[in-house]
């Protein structure tokens, strides 16, 4: 990619109650979460004891607030098979998914507080999913999902990047300079926390990829890095979007 890219980004809001319709404020604020994460401008970047900081990155992509559609519904959950997507089953239908980044803000249930689709799926489907109440920093954002970092997770998901522990004990999220992680860590695990893995690394549950809490996320490393940035170049997945 020459220079930095910039990502449109659509919401797309449904609401049955009130609170629901999360405001353009809160929309706004996850935006700029999103612009603060993806280039290290985030205030925690500098996080003392990081044993990681080395390996820290500046994705360098931007995020620019593009439309935001709402519509009111009746549904008071969506769940996670994309229903939130489609006209015909009261949701809402993707703008210009090849050149946009569609999030949809609703309720999904579940103690799910967000899903994304990786690159190459239906362009039909394609994009990212959050709750309302984890979504921005402000209005109905919630403890301790309150900080924006589930969509820099989803947005990290929809560039390609696996969790941090491979979805298995001990597996690979094909990123060589994150370390092998026994399974997810929740919460804000303690510093120097080990993998009983092989060669007992420090893992790296700082990284937004992880499933710690908000406040305990804060980078995403050089190879996550590399490997988002790949899908947008000429023959990538994402390359619709330069
Ligand atoms: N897909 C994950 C879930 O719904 C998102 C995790 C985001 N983590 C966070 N700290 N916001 O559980
Ligand atoms: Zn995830
Ligand atoms: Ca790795």
């Amino acid at each position: 990619v020459n220079g930095v890219l910039e990502i449109p980004v659509v919401f797309n809001v449904l609401y049955r109650t009130t609170a629901e319709n999360i405001s353009l404020a809160q929309l706004q604020s996850q935006i700029d979460v999103l612009n603060k994460d993806f280039n290290a401008q985030n205030s925690d970047y500098n996080t003392a004891n990081n044993p990681y900081s080395s390996v820290r990155a500046n994705v360098g992509i931007r995020f620019v607030l593009d439309q935001v559609i709402r519509k009111s519904t009746t549904k008071s959950s969506w769940g996670t098979a994309d229903a939130m997507k489609k006209a015909n089953r009261g949701g809402l239908a993707p703008t210009s998914p090849t050149t946009k980044l569609n999030i949809w803000v609703c309720t999904i249930g579940g103690g799910i507080l967000g899903y994304a689709q990786f690159p190459g799926g239906s362009s039909a489907t394609d994009g990212v999913v959050l709750d309302g109440k984890y979504t921005g920093t402000t209005g109905t954002a919630t403890y301790p999902f309150n900080l924006g970092r589930t969509a820099t997770h989803e947005v990290g998901h929809w560039m390609n990047l696996r969790h941090i522990w491979g979805d298995a004990t001990c597996g690979t999220d094909s990123v060589s300079d994150t370390p092998v992680h026994n399974a997810a860590n929740y919460g804000v695990p303690a510093v120097g926390h080990r993998s009983t893995c092989s060669g007992t690394p420090l893992e790296m549950y700082m990284n937004y990829m992880d499933y710690t809490d908000d406040r305990g996320m804060y980078m995403f490393s050089g190879g996550q890095k590399t490997r988002m940035l790949a899908i947008f170049d000429v023959g990538g997945s994402r390359a619709s979007f330069r």
